[in-house]
This record gives C-alpha cells, sequence and structure tokens, in this order.
C-alpha cells in the first residue's frame, strides 16, 4: 500500500517510522485541507446564523453526521452525537443512563483489557450507586477468558461465550472494547453481546470501538450493541472530536449530559426544555472544523476499503511478529494472540531485563516512535504482572521497511543497554 505520500508529515520528517498510531493516527492532506476550507471559506458557528456562511457551516456538519451514521450503518443520523472524543462519549453514558438504571445491588461488567476510559467511568458509577462492579479477566493467550473457541480457521470461527456467574439478571451494563489498545486482542463482542442478551434481556451494553473504527468495517446492527463511541484521531480524522452512537429510544429517553447554548428548545426563569436528540446532547460551540473534516478521513479509509486495510494490516503484524521472535526469541516477550485472525496491527513487548522507556527513548534516536508505557491499561499491566510494555502499532502508511527499522532499532538497544 503506497499512501504515505498522501501523509504530509512524512514530507517534514523523511525518516520518521511511526508506530503510535494506537495513541492517534497521522492525517492525510485531504483532511488538513477539509479544516483549512472552513477556516478560510465558511468560517462561522453552526445552527445559529441566519446568513449564508452559518448556514453552509451548519451543513457540512450535519452532512458528516449522515456520514458517519452510514459508517457504520446507524439508522438514522440523529443517533450520532458528537463529542469531543471516545472517552466523552463513555463517560457521557455512565454519566445519563448509567446514573438512572444502575441501584445498589446491581451489577456493572466490563473487562480486564479496557482502556482506562472504559473501565474508570464504570467503576465509579457501580462505587457511587453501590452496584457490583465485575471484571470478565483473560487467559493465557491473551483472549477474554469467557470466549472459548470450537474452530480457529478464519472466518469459519465459531465462538463459544460461557457468561456463566458473570452475567447475570442483576447486570444492567456490560462495557466492552472490540480490540485492546494493549494486546491487540480482537474480541467477539457480537458473540457476548448475545450471550449477554439471552441472560439478560435488557442489559445496557457499550461497545468501545476506538481501536476498531479506524481497522474494521463496523456495523452497529450486526453487533446488536446499544451504544457504540469511537475518536475521530485515530481514523485520519482531526483530534478533538468523538462520536457516540446509541439506539434512538435509548438516546430520547436519557437526560442530557451538559447544559447550555444549543441543546435547549426553550428557557424560562420557571424551566427549560431540551432540544431533541442528538441536540440534546451537544451543548455549547463544538469542534466545527473537526467534524467538518472527519467526512474526509472516513471518505479515504473507504476509498483504500476495509478489506484492503485489514489485509496490510494482518500481513505487516505477522511479519513483525516473526521478525521480532526471529531476531530475539528468548529475549523478548510479546502480549498478544497467537492466532492472526484475533490480532489487530498491534504489538505490545518487554525485552528481558530492559525498561521498556530506555526501548521507546533509543528507539526515538533512530526516528522510530513506539509508545512504552501501561497504554491506559493499568489493570491488566497489574494482571500481566508488569509495569509497563512497549507498543507498536501499525496502519496504512506503515510497510515492511518500517519493520525492519523498528528490528535494527531494538537490536541497537540491546548493544547500548547490554554493554
Ligand atoms: C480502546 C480505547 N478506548 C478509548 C480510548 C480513549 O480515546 P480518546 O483518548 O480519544 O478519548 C483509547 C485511546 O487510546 C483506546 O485505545
Amino acid at each position: 500500500m503506497n499512501v504515505k505520500k498522501d501523509f504530509p508529515i512524512f514530507s517534514a520528517h523523511p525518516e520518521l517510522v511511526y508506530l503510535d498510531s494506537g495513541a492517534t493516527s497521522l492525517k492525510p492532506q485531504s483532511v488538513i485541507d477539509k479544516m483549512s476550507e472552513y477556516y478560510t471559506q465558511y468560517s462561522a458557528n453552526i445552527h445559529r446564523g441566519i446568513y449564508k456562511l452559518s448556514e453552509r457551516a451548519s451543513q457540512e456538519y450535519e452532512d458528516t453526521r449522515a456520514v458517519v451514521a452510514k459508517y457504520i450503518n446507524a439508522n438514522r443520523s440523529e443517533e450520532i452525537v458528537f463529542t469531543r472524543n471516545a472517552t466523552e462519549s463513555l463517560n457521557l453514558v455512565a454519566s445519563t443512563l448509567g446514573q438512572e438504571i444502575v441501584s445498589k445491588g446491581d451489577e456493572v461488567v466490563v473487562t480486564i483489557m479496557e482502556h482506562h476510559a472504559n473501565f474508570v467511568p464504570w467503576q465509579q458509577l457501580a462505587f457511587t450507586v453501590g452496584a457490583d462492579f465485575k471484571v470478565i479477566g483473560i487467559n493465557d493467550h491473551y483472549e477474554l477468558s469467557i470466549v472459548e473457541k470450537s474452530d480457529r480457521r478464519g472466518e469459519n470461527t465459531i465462538f463459544n461465550i460461557s457468561l456463566d456467574g458473570i452475567v447475570t439478571k442483576k447486570t444492567k451494563i456490560l462495557a466492552v472494547s472490540m480490540v485492546s489498545n494493549t494486546l491487540g486482542t480482537i474480541n467477539p463482542v457480537k458473540e457476548i453481546i448475545a450471550e449477554a442478551k439471552k441472560v439478560s434481556p435488557d442489559i445496557i451494553t457499550i461497545v468501545d470501538a476506538a481501536q476498531a473504527v479506524p481497522h474494521l468495517k463496523i456495523d452497529v446492527h450486526d453487533l446488536g450493541c446499544d451504544f457504540l463511541a469511537f475518536s475521530s484521531h485515530k481514523m485520519l480524522g482531526p483530534t478533538g472530536v468523538g462520536v457516540l452512537w446509541g439506539k434512538y429510544d435509548l438516546l430520547e429517553k436519557m437526560p442530557p449530559y451538559q447544559y447550555g447554548g444549543d441543546m435547549i428548545r426553550n428557557v424560562s426563569i420557571e424551566e427549560t426544555t431540551f432540544a431533541d436528540v442528538p441536540h440534546k446532547f451537544e451543548a455549547g460551540t463544538p469542534n466545527i472544523s473537526g467534524v467538518i473534516a472527519l467526512k474526509e478521513a472516513i471518505a479515504y479509509l473507504e476509498n483504500l476499503g476495509f478489506d484492503t486495510i485489514r489485509n496490510h494490516e494482518k500481513q505487516l503484524a505477522m511479519y513483525a511478529a516473526r521478525r521480532l521472535n526471529e531476531e530475539f526469541s528468548d529475549e523478548i516477550v510479546m502480549y498478544g494472540p497467537r492466532h492472526i485472525e484475533f490480532m489487530a496491527g498491534i504489538i505490545s513487548f518487554n525485552l528481558k531485563g530492559i525498561h521498556p522507556h530506555d526501548i521507546a527513548q533509543i528507539l526515538d534516536e533512530n526516528n522510530i516512535a513506539v509508545r512504552a508505557g501501561h497504554h491506559c491499561t493499568m489493570p491488566l499491566h497489574s494482571r500481566l504482572n508488569i509495569p509497563a510494555t512497549v507498543r507498536t502499532s501499525f496502519y496504512i502508511y506503515n510497510n515492511e521497511e518500517d519493520v525492519e527499522k523498528l528490528v535494527k532499532g531494538v537490536k541497537r538497544v540491546r548493544e547500548i543497554l547490554r554493554k
């Protein structure tokens, strides 16, 4: 895949090996141009002005809503709420619907591999109302312990999910990520949700798709979830824009998240009535240019096609795992599923006896950007009994040459630190 030319950062830094797309992706020129178009051609606030510039900005903003709805196969554009990021999308649900439906003695279930954004809001909700906070573990293959597979061959995989003792009739919330940002594990969320709804039909299911939407085709109908959250900046779009998709009926019943301009219908001293969904959840001036440019990011991804993207990342992740194994065999520990069908383009590892931060720092001296730390998954790192890992995450602009540079860089780390 030859797309580096579309990403201007590679012109500014021709030596850059960017392996941190799990944190945030790079942006293609078309997205940057669209943001600039807003500021140079029709920079005005939305939904307010009765003049041409504002009408154009509002139209562009609402067009993105329709594009996002289509992208994830939502029933209607009104089911798309724009937030600041995936974190805010998840907090929105926990603070509104969560507070209304979870009470003392109920259960809230998450997994040990959640990013803090899909862990802490549910934990705090449970602690506040006195509900039981339950955490699904992982097995030795770095997959959720509730997942048993009867067939591991590609598309024919059949998942057996065992929620015994985890999801019960008292469970009100199940929040699970589709792809782990640390292990790269692709979780069978569709099967997990179906199984959970059999046990507790009224359970509300929330999918954190922050690491999934940039890489995999998402269909909210097919998943069967109630809410889905993701961030624009991980999928080639601008920072400061998040998406919350929710079933319309649920969104309609939920109270507002924040109060202020744009989210009201009528305000008087005696009372305030609220705007319809989704505007009820979009208080204040949003990130207008960011939302407008998100549709360019979606156009870019759709133009490449998700089969192409997935195949590219699969090949690259397999290649990277093989090369790291070849070069560092007993010295390296990789944390992630062994079977490629359950593995996204993320490889986290440690070199025995060397601190991850030292690895990241020396790699950076060689223009290789990786992440070192706990990647906002401290419970997972505790479960693995390690304080930190080095994370490499691959995307459309990476290639085998990048992997070779990584391998060379890690060899250099070993030379320097083992002297
Ligand atoms: C799986 C997952 N969920 C949620 C988030 C939070 O995303 P944001 O920081 O854009 O809110 C991240 C960010 O790394 C993530 O990887």
